[in-house]
């Protein structure tokens, strides 16, 4: 156990330089705090930081910047009234998802995460303890173990942090009784058991008195340590533990000033690396050795775990952005299907069958994901049946990707195995999540060349395939207009398949509804069909609402440029509803029809068009010559 640096220090007043230098080479812990309000988690942290003095990141920057600025570091600060500062700022810092506070002692500087306690937090905890390596979960002694201790101590392990430290805090108010401490530990050990964390470190303290946070306190004699700064400075954090797994670099970017230089610049995830080594890159699977090691202070003889560097290759293999470098005997596994756990973090519910970014370490896919397999009830840990997972919520899914991508599992490896889900319209990121395992029927499956191409379909059929997609309100004149198109197609000796949502739904949609889910699912089968379609070298035509701009945008990305030809049929809402062919608006208006489209449904109009027909002012005769005079001229 060290003392508490102090920013007064005579070395920060003499030499800077030599201050920030020992400083820097100090190993750093990032931890977070959990608690509930009155657990006095705002007490501890000011104490932490009282103890040591509070040296604020932005206060060492500052320092950094301007050496004059140290005489006004020093000054003695009242505990109470940083507590209270703490506090306020912590009550008004709703907006705030995450603090970040920063202190340091002797042997190691340190990172807290200070997260909000209540439920409808967990996303804000999930990213503060994404890269923490250990967790304090706060008790109040004449509480014991609360619903929230447990789904605290719950997120946490979910979140792989390795370290928990039991704070049993305000023994001051429970006489300092060491029973009172054991049965708090013990019933802890036994819930901890049950959702596998097999080590904690129980420590008896009052963050407001002091005892047991920088050194072990009189008042509890019973209690052999350590003191809670001890254990933060002396546990193993994250970059050790990784160093001794397989080595993986992520690609981050190629780096290639000149001809003569290519490198492969990134941030090792795990392991080490030496020139000479062996090495394969993931996805391709080809194999070379390391030349160089290259950083901006030149070449090193190896790079560890954490590290950012460039390497350079023996041989000019093929190596992009998202490949994974990685160690030649124990290369990581590539797939397409997954299972993950997911924490729903946007206020909109997750939408299973729809299509989000997918960002994993360095590499960005489009992944589907399915109906969850279960909802985690983070109170009880009762697995609950749910279609959708709403903001907070926590559940297992199934998720597909549309290109295969390298990875690990979570438990292995936090950088490889822990991904991000980004909704594709607004960019905002909507979930976080950990992935168990590559689905065995994606091992399994094997895309099978054939060797009959669709190129050699189509010019049998003397024509270049297209899938022309008919969007637009129910009503508006679709499968009119595709009809009569497909029509004058014929005539004209080309071969085309018209695919119509009122026939389809009759027949391999017939288990298809009209909530959003299942028009997405409509909207990814008929997809797929028209791709096999054009496949075949046929001129594809789909007449289907379609009302999602992202599904309509993921079709597309099936077919190769430029086959995909939105064709918007546009006829307002009021027309529509006014030509009424089906007397569907007229019952959906009375209430009869549920999420009819237009009325108590979305519809999203296309925004770039290939096409855009204004049925207000052509007949369909004309709409059909214009289309085709596209398509062909
Ligand atoms: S989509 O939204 O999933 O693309 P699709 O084009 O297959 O819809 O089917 C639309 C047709 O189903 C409409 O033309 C209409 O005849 C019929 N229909 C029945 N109920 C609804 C509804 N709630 N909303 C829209 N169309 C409906």
């Amino acid at each position: 156990m060290t003392d508490p640096i102090y920013v007064t220090d005579a070395l920060i007043a003499e030499d800077i330089d030599a201050y920030l230098e020992q400083h820097q080479q100090k190993s750093l812990l990032r931890f977070i705090t959990c608690g509930s309000v009155d657990d006095g988690k705002s007490t501890l942290i000011g104490r932490l930081l009282y103890d040591s003095k509070m040296i604020f990141e932005d206060q060492l920057a500052a320092l950094e910047a301007d050496s004059k600025r140290v005489g006004t570091q020093g000054q003695e600060i009242d505990f109470a009234l940083l507590v209270d500062g703490l506090a306020a700022e912590r009550e008004q810092g709703i907006t705030i998802d995450v603090a970040y506070r920063f202190f340091t002692t002797e042997k190691r500087k340190f990172i807290v995460a200070d997260t909000p306690g209540h439920e409808q937090y967990t996303r804000n905890m999930v990213t503060g303890a994404s890269t923490a390596d250990l967790a304090v979960i706060l008790i109040d002694a004449r509480k014991g173990v609360l619903t929230q201790t447990r789904r605290h101590s719950f997120l946490a392990h979910l979140i792989g942090i390795k370290h928990i430290v039991l704070a049993v805090n305000k023994m001051d108010l429970v006489g300092y009784d060491k029973t009172v401490f054991d049965r708090i530990a013990l019933a802890y050990r036994a819930f901890a058991s049950e959702i596998g964390i097999t080590n904690f470190t129980a420590i008896p303290i009052s963050g407001f008195k002091g005892d047991n946070i920088t050194a072990l306190s009189d008042n509890t004699p019973w209690f052999k340590g350590p003191a809670l700064i001890e254990h933060l400075e002396t546990v193993e954090i994250g970059s050790t533990a990784d160093e001794a797994k397989p080595f993986r670099l992520p690609v981050q970017w190629v780096n290639r000033p000149n001809l003569d230089f290519r490198g492969f610049s990134g941030q090792l995830a795990s392991g080490k690396v030496k020139p000479g080594d062996a090495v394969r890159i993931l996805p391709s699977g080809k194999m070379t050795t390391v030349d160089r090691i290259v950083t901006l202070d030149g070449d090193l003889d190896e790079a560890v775990a954490g590290q950012s560097v460039t390497l350079t290759l023996a041989d000019e293999v093929d190596c992009s952005r998202g490949d994974v470098i990685s160690a030649a005997d124990a290369p990581p596994e590539a797939a397409d299907q997954f299972e993950a756990t997911l924490v729903w973090m946007a206020d909109e519910a997750m939408i299973a069958g729809r299509a989000y970014w997918l960002k994993l370490a360095t590499q960005s896919v489009s992944a589907t994901i399915q109906q969850p397999k279960y909802e985690i009830n983070v109170n009880t840990l009762d697995h609950l049946a749910a279609k959708t997972l709403e903001l907070n919520g926590i559940g297992v899914v199934e998720l597909s990707t549309d290109k295969p991508i390298v990875f690990e599992t979570y438990g292995d490896n936090r950088t490889l195995g822990g991904f991000i889900l980004i909704d594709k319209l607004t960019n905002a990121t909507v979930a976080a999540g950990m992935l168990h395992f590559s689905l065995r029927r994606a091992q399994n499956v094997h895309w099978q060349a054939t060797d009959i191409d669709r190129d050699m379909r189509a010019s049998l059929k003397n024509q270049r395939p297209a899938l022309l997609w008919f969007t637009g309100l129910s009503g508006s004149g679709k499968s009119t207009i595709a009809n009569l198109v497909e029509k004058k197609l014929h005539r004209m000796n080309r071969h085309s398949f018209l695919l119509d949502g009122d026939n389809v739904r009759h027949g391999l949609n017939r288990d298809l509804g009209f909530t959003e889910a299942d028009r997405i699912e409509n909207i990814r089968r008929v997809g797929e069909v028209a791709k096999l379609m054009s496949d075949a070298g046929l001129i594809v035509i789909t007449a289907f609402i379609s009302p999602f701009r992202v599904e309509r945008e993921m079709v597309r990305s099936m077919l190769p440029e430029g086959e995909f030809i939105e064709v918007f049929i546009d006829t307002p809402l009021a027309e529509a509803e006014k030509r009424d062919v089906k007397g569907l608006y007229k019952k959906a208006r009375a209430g009869q029809l549920k999420n009819f489209t237009g009325i108590d449904s979305p519809y999203e109009a296309p925004e770039n068009p290939e096409i855009r027909i204004d049925t207000t002012a052509m007949t369909p005769e004309e709409a059909a010559d214009l289309i085709i005079d596209r398509l062909l001229g």
